[in-house]
C-alpha cells in the first residue's frame, strides 16, 4: 500500500493506473451500451461522429481530469474546493455524484443481466435453440421480477466488497489479469462472426456511413456514448486521478486508456453486427441486444459451450471494474468530506444505488408501463445520466481547466513540473479553451432545442 504524505491510498505502479484507469473504461460501455446505441442510430455515420468525439473531446476531458485530481488530490467535489476555494465550482462535483447514482441503477440491471448469462451459458441453455428462441429466452428472463433482482444485489453486493478492501489492493488487483483476455475472445467471436453466412450487410451497416441518418438526436447519443464509454463527465477520473503519483504521465495515460476503449467497442461491433444481419435480427433492438445475438454466435463456434461461459465471465469482471470506480466517486466524497469510514459509506451508497437500481430493473418488466417523457425508468436514468449530465460535467470540466485554472498550473501538471516536454501544450489549451467547449455545448444544447 502505498501512503501519501497526507495519508491517503494511491496506485503504486504506473501499469497499475492503466490497469485502474481502462478497467473502469472497459465495460458494459463498449460491449453491451455501445453496439445497442449504435444500431438504434443507423450504423456507419455514428461510428465516425462517435470516432470523432472521442479523439477531439474524449481524450482532452480526461486528461482535464487526471489534471484536476491530481493537482486536488482529493474527490471529485473537493478536488474543485480545493483548487477554487469559496467558488461553486464544487457543484460540477455534485453532478457528477447525482450521475453516478443514476449510472450504478441502471448499470448493475445490465450486469444483473450478465451474471445470469453466466449461469444460462454454464446450464448450456442455448443448445439448439434458433434465434427466436433465443430471444424468447431474453424475454422471459428480463421481464420477471425475481432473478433479475436477484442477480442486480449480487452485482452491488461484489461492487461493495471490493471497494472495501481499498484502493489498490481492490482496484489495481482485480483489473490487472483480465482485459487481454476480454480482447482475444473478442477478436475470436469477430472472426466468427464476420463469417457467418450474410455477415457482409452487418460490416456496411457498421462501416459504411449514411449520413442522412444524422440528426441531433444521434450527435447526442453519440457524444453520451462517447463520454460514457470513456468514463468521463463526473468524476469518476477525477477521482482516480488523486490516486495517480507525480511521476507518471497524464497525457500518455489518457491517450493508452482512450485508445484501448475505442479499439474494444470497435471489436464489439464487428463481433455483433455481422450476426444480427447473418440471424436476421434488428440492429434497433435496443437494451438486450447482446443478449439475444451472442448466443447465437456461440452456437456457431466450435467449442462455444466454453467460448460463451469465458465471455460472460469476463463482462461480468469488466462491468466489475467499472462500477468500482463509480461507486468510488461516492465512498472517496463521504469519506474525505463527511467524514465517514470507508464502510459505512459503501454500505450506505451501494444501499441507496441499489434502491434506485430496483425501479430501474423493473422498469422491463412490472413497471414497463410507467413512461415519463416517452421513457421507460431505465431509459429515463441512462439519458440523463449519460447523454445530459456527463457531457454537461464534460463542458464544466474542460472550462475550469482551459479558463479558471492558471495555466501554469496546467502545465506544470501535464509536464511533471516540467521534467516531460509536452509538446502539445498549446494545442491542448486550444482545444480546452475553444474548441471542446463550443463542440459539447452545440450538440447538447442543439439537441435540446436551446439553440
Ligand atoms: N465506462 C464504463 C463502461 O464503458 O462500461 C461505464 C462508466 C464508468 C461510466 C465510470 C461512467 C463512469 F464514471
Amino acid at each position: 500500500m502505498a501512503l501519501e504524505k497526507d495519508g491517503r491510498d494511491g496506485f503504486t505502479s504506473r501499469f497499475g493506473i492503466i490497469c485502474a484507469a481502462a478497467g473502469s473504461a472497459i465495460g458494459l460501455g463498449n460491449i453491451w451500451r455501445f453496439p445497442y446505441v449504435v444500431g438504434e442510430s443507423g450504423g456507419g455515420a455514428f461510428l465516425l461522429v462517435y470516432l470523432g468525439f472521442i479523439l477531439l473531446l474524449g481524450i482532452p476531458v480526461m486528461l482535464s481530469e487526471f489534471v484536476i485530481g491530481r493537482r486536488g488530490q482529493r474527490n471529485a467535489l473537493g478536488s474543485f474546493k480545493r483548487l477554487a476555494p469559496g467558488k461553486p465550482w464544487y457543484l460540477v462535483g455534485v453532478m457528477g455524484i447525482v450521475a453516478a447514482f443514476m449510472i450504478l441503477a441502471f448499470y448493475s440491471t445490465i450486469a444483473g443481466w450478465t451474471l445470469e448469462y453466466v449461469v444460462k451459458s454454464l446450464t448450456n441453455s442455448f443448445a439448439d435453440k434458433d434465434a427466436s428462441e433465443i430471444n424468447r429466452l431474453f424475454v422471459s428472463f428480463h421481464t420477471q421480477a425475481f432473478w433479475p433482482l436477484f442477480w442486480q444485489i449480487i452485482f452491488m453486493g461484489m461492487t461493495a466488497w471490493i471497494i472495501l478492501s481499498g484502493v489498490q489492493k481492490g482496484i489495481e488487483r482485480y483489473a490487472k489479469i483480465l482485459m487481454p483476455f476480454l480482447i482475444l475472445l473478442l477478436i475470436i467471436m469477430a472472426i466468427r462472426s464476420v463469417t457467418l453466412p450474410g455477415a457482409g450487410q452487418g460490416l456496411s451497416f457498421l462501416f459504411r456511413p449514411d449520413f442522412s441518418a444524422l440528426n441531433s438526436r444521434v450527435m447526442l447519443a453519440a457524444l453520451g456514448q462517447a463520454f460514457f464509454s470513456l468514463s468521463i463527465g463526473m468524476g469518476a477520473l477525477i477521482t482516480y486521478g488523486s490516486y495517480i503519483q507525480k511521476q507518471n504521465n497524464l497525457g500518455n495515460i489518457s491517450v493508452e486508456v482512450s485508445l484501448a476503449d475505442t479499439l474494444i467497442a470497435l471489436l464489439a461491433g464487428v463481433a455483433i453486427f455481422p450476426a444480427v444481419f447473418a440471424f436476421g435480427l434488428d440492429p434497433a433492438d435496443g437494451p438486450g441486444l447482446i443478449f439475444t445475438v451472442l448466443p447465437n454466435i456461440f452456437q456457431q463456434m466450435p467449442g462455444g459451450y466454453f467460448f460463451a461461459i469465458i465471455f460472460f465471465v469476463l463482462l461480468s469482471i469488466a462491468a466489475l471494474t467499472s462500477s468500482i470506480s463509480i461507486l468510488e466517486v461516492v465512498v472517496a466524497y463521504l469519506t474525505e468530506e463527511l467524514n465517514m469510514t470507508r464502510r459505512k459509506a459503501t454500505i450506505m451508497a451501494s444501499i441507496a444505488a441499489t434502491f434506485v437500481g430496483v425501479f430501474c430493473t423493473l422498469s422491463f418488466g412490472a413497471l414497463g408501463n410507467i413512461s415519463i417523457g416517452g421513457l421507460s425508468i431505465f431509459g429515463l436514468l441512462d439519458f440523463t445520466a449519460s447523454n445530459l449530465l456527463l457531457p454537461l460535467g464534460g463542458l464544466l470540466i474542460v472550462v475550469f481547466v482551459g479558463w479558471y485554472m492558471k495555466r501554469s498550473d496546467v502545465k506544470d501538471e501535464i509536464s511533471n513540473s516540467g521534467s516531460l516536454k509536452a509538446r502539445f501544450f498549446d494545442a491542448l489549451m486550444f482545444i480546452l479553451k475553444f474548441v471542446a467547449p463550443v463542440a459539447i455545448a452545440i450538440v447538447l444544447f442543439d439537441s435540446l432545442g436551446i439553440i
